[in-house]
């Protein structure tokens, strides 16, 4: 099999998400690490990628210096991650997409709802896939549960209810580190604090699982530690399209929590649980029936749970093997097949117009506003 050819911008040594990407990318076989400009200190780049093999003339001090040096190449990247802070992954993702590259932007996709309408007609005109790191979805029990609500089985979703929330801001007293406290300065992180950094994967998630998109929302943000611009926590309440009833709370500093991401799907006939802490295990009632767990590798999975599993029934995969399903999903799109679930430019539009309209909404002592993008209404 040929492997295909894959870069990454950001991530470099030390970086909070630069692993999952490396581990991920490499998991299943289908891309070999070609080409990075991986850290803002070109020096430190160059450096680091070639301690992660990649050749000295494609480990580049910087991502313009990347994109004039792979354009022009015959065997080129097939696909570019963006992993770098937010504020760059507007201008990286358009440039790249614009020269005919295949993009994986990390969340959230752009600083604004006008750039992420932006890069989806970028997208659509340049033909190119621009993919976005929901990785969350990915997970198989994640596929399991929205196929089994495409199914049917728990019939018409009712109600939504999903928090992510993890305690690791919680210290007063470290509010002030500098890589906490940029989360949280409008200049750094833009309009929004945790909605944006977690909020938007819970929305993203429940939207994916009811395979239902956010129509209108109503927030309510705070800054439990003072000195914080932006909130530190907030309840978003919002209904959707197919007038399913949405619950979120998403807070960095539920002391005590460490990665609490979960979901609930209430049906009509049944409901779902999933947590990010159990991923391997879907919880399903069925409407005056016994709760059931379901194991991911078990029997009678649905087909996209089955092929996102590599390891056999009870042995753990966990983070870095969803983020190697959003690159199996990849590598299957850039050779022709296109995966439903792979988030794209308009899952990450969505999120923006989402995070943009619930600040509107929680200065407006929470009202309910239309938060769908322009370019869906
Ligand atoms: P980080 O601060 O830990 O690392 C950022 C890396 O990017 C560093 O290596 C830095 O040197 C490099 N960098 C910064 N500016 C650059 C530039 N202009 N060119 C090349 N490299 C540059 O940040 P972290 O936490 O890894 O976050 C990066 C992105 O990933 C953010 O957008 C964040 O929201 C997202 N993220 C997504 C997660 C997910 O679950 N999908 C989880 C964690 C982060």
């Amino acid at each position: 099999m040929t492997k295909l050819k894959w870069g990454m911008i950001g991530g470099g040594e030390g970086s909070q998400i630069g692993p999952a990407h490396r581990l991920g990318a490499l998991a299943d076989g289908h891309f070999e690490f070609t080409a990075g400009a991986l850290d803002h200190r070109p020096d430190v780049g160059r450096d680091y990628a070639q301690r992660l093999g990649i050749a000295a003339d494609r480990a580049y001090g910087d991502w313009t210096e990347m994109l004039a040096g792979e354009k022009n190449r015959d065997d080129r990247i097939d696909l570019v991650t963006v992993a770098t802070p937010n504020a760059t992954h507007f201008e990286i993702t358009k440039s790249f997409l614009e020269a005919g590259f295949n993009v994986l932007c990390e969340k959230p996709m752009t600083m604004t709802v006008e750039e992420g309408e932006e890069i989806v007609k970028v997208a659509e005109k340049s033909g190119k896939i621009c993919a976005v790191n929901y990785c969350y979805s990915a997970y198989p029990m994640v596929r399991q549960a929205r196929a089994m609500v495409r199914a049917g089985e728990i019939g018409k979703v009712r109600l939504v209810v999903t928090n992510f929330s993890h305690g690791h801001h919680g210290d007063a007293t470290d509010a002030d580190n500098p890589r906490v406290r940029w989360r949280y300065d409008p200049a750094m992180a833009g309009v929004s604090g945790q909605f944006a950094d977690c909020g938007i994967h819970a929305l993203h998630m429940a939207s994916f699982i009811s395979d239902d998109k956010v129509e209108t929302l109503s927030a309510d943000f705070a800054s439990t530690i003072p000195s914080r611009e932006l909130e530190d926590d907030a309840m978003v309440n919002f209904r959707m399209q197919g007038g399913t009833v949405g619950r979120l709370w998403t807070s960095s500093v539920a002391i005590g929590r460490q990665h609490g991401f979960d979901i609930q799907v209430f049906g009509e006939t049944g409901g779902l649980r999933w947590a990010s802490e159990q991923p391997n295990q879907l919880i399903y009632t069925p409407v005056g029936g016994r709760t059931q767990v379901i194991e991911k590798g078990e029997g009678g999975l649905y087909e996209d749970a089955q092929r996102l599993s590599r390891v056999a029934i009870a042995h753990p995969e966990g983070f870095p093997l969803a983020v190697a399903n959003i690159y199996c999903d990849l590598a299957d799109a850039i050779k022709g097949e296109v995966r439903d679930g792979l988030p794209g430019a308009a899952d990450g539009v969505r999120s923006m117009a989402a995070v943009h309209t619930a600040v509107q909404s929680a200065k407006a002592g929470g009202a309910w506003l239309d938060a769908r993008p322009s370019i869906f209404r």
